[in-house]
């Protein structure tokens, strides 16, 4: 997601603001409901995924320039053809069973499945079907169309599911994904660990701080141990146990195959870094980014980047190799973005500028280019070409 960062920020028009309204007003029901507060993980899923309301699942426009925030599948089709040529890789492998599948989860609106397949179609290694899992109803409606004027002699073998297959063979991808799950916040007080909730006063939003559940208490020692540190009075920050059940799962699913995730996200020792005092959580609409996620309910996007080293290391317990871990500039560049790019000079002037243009926000380090980092997991035979584990940089996690 890319974003400036910025406390002023647009006005929103009367309809989105009337729309918030109502999910502000949702929230505090349930904050009412829960005598008083919510822990910060139950706030975000509902501002994000409350049903018919939240801001993934309600029909606003999100994704682009309309939007709240673009990612690296709308910047341009390279970054998906270049990852279309790695599964491509691991889909000719799977020559010996019946079925070689392509499971993405959390499609958007559909942009990297359409360049996905568009690539593998040139390559002929179109999968047998490509699933889609997505939680909101609006987003599947945008990505069937999508695909049905994209490539109609496949829409067929594109089935949108409802939960994780019981077996699964083939390669999944999720963009994206992991940084809009909820997360728990925590904040260190006079040694304790506390947990920030989230009340209601005067009928606006607000923050309390109550002492942590245990499981979160546990889970902020067990980093303070792993990291040899004590957080300092008032550091801040996020603890993603939905981001680890999440690869839990998907592990239990994959039966032989691939996973690539890109997100935006770190390593466990620069995520919890003693000057990182407010974690890494970030709000945005309209293109600009903020960290208060209490303002603009449901008409905001929030994300919390992801520590790769708890989920690798959550992926290692439920059985799946780490195959790769780089940034999303090493993974593009070394694995054919310069292939996608070669024909550009048949182009006109104006549509190379473009693609200038887009090759610099996917790969420069201050925009997506060290920020996005990808993983690479696997289970069973299936491998990588060189080219991906030549960059893996997983000792560093
Ligand atoms: C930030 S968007 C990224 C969309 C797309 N991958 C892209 O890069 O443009 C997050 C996507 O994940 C979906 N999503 C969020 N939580 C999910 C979950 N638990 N399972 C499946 N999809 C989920 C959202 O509906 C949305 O499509």
């Amino acid at each position: 997601m890319n974003g400036m960062m910025n406390n002023q920020l647009p006005n929103p028009d009367q309809e989105s603001l009337q729309h918030s309204s109502k999910v502000g007003a949702h929230i505090r029901g349930e904050i009412s409901a829960a005598q008083g507060s919510i822990a910060f993980s139950e706030f975000m899923q509902h501002a994000l995924y409350a049903p018919d309301l939240g801001y993934y699942v309600s029909g606003l426009a999100k994704f682009g320039a309309a939007g709240d925030f673009v990612t690296a599948p709308e910047i341009s089709p390279i970054f998906s053809r270049v990852l279309a040529v790695q599964v491509a890789d691991a889909l000719r492998q799977f020559n010996a069973v019946a079925e070689r599948n392509i499971l993405e989860v959390g499609a958007g609106t559909g942009s990297l499945a359409v360049n996905v397949l568009r690539k593998l179609q040139e390559l002929g290694q179109l999968p047998t079907n490509y699933y889609i899992l997505d939680v909101s109803d609006d987003l599947r409606d945008r990505q069937s169309e999508a695909i049905q004027d994209a490539l109609p002699s496949f829409f067929e073998r594109v089935v949108w599911l409802d939960g994780l297959p019981e077996r699964f063979d083939g390669v999944v991808i999720a963009n994206e994904v992991l940084d809009a799950l909820p997360v728990e916040r925590f904040t260190k007080q006079v040694g304790s660990v506390m947990q920030r909730r989230v009340a209601c006063e005067n009928d606006e939003l607000c923050w309390q701080i109550a002492v942590a559940p245990t499981y979160l208490s546990a889970a902020v020692v067990s980093l303070e141990n792993a990291l040899g540190v004590a957080f300092n009075d008032g550091y801040t920050s996020e603890v993603a146990f939905s981001q680890r059940a999440w690869i839990s799962d998907i592990a239990k699913s994959l039966n032989q195959g691939l996973i690539f995730i890109f997100d935006y996200g770190v390593s466990q020792r620069e995520y919890y870094a003693i000057d990182r005092q407010d974690g890494w959580l970030r709000c945005h609409f309209r293109h600009y980014a903020h960290s208060d996620p209490l303002r603009l309910p449901g008409i905001q996007d929030l994300t919390a980047w992801v520590d790769f080293t708890a989920v690798a290391n959550s992926a290692s317990k439920a059985g799946l190799r780490v195959i790769s871990y780089c940034t999303q500039a090493q993974f593009l560049l070394q694995c054919g973005l310069q292939d996608e790019i070669s024909d550009m000079t048949s182009l006109p002037t104006s549509a190379q500028i473009e693609m200038a243009r887009q090759v610099k926000v996917l790969t420069l380090p201050g925009e997506m280019g060290e920020n996005v980092k990808c993983l690479v997991l696997g289970k069973g035979p299936i491998t990588v070409s060189e080219r991906v584990t030549d960059i893996d940089r997983s000792h560093a996690l």
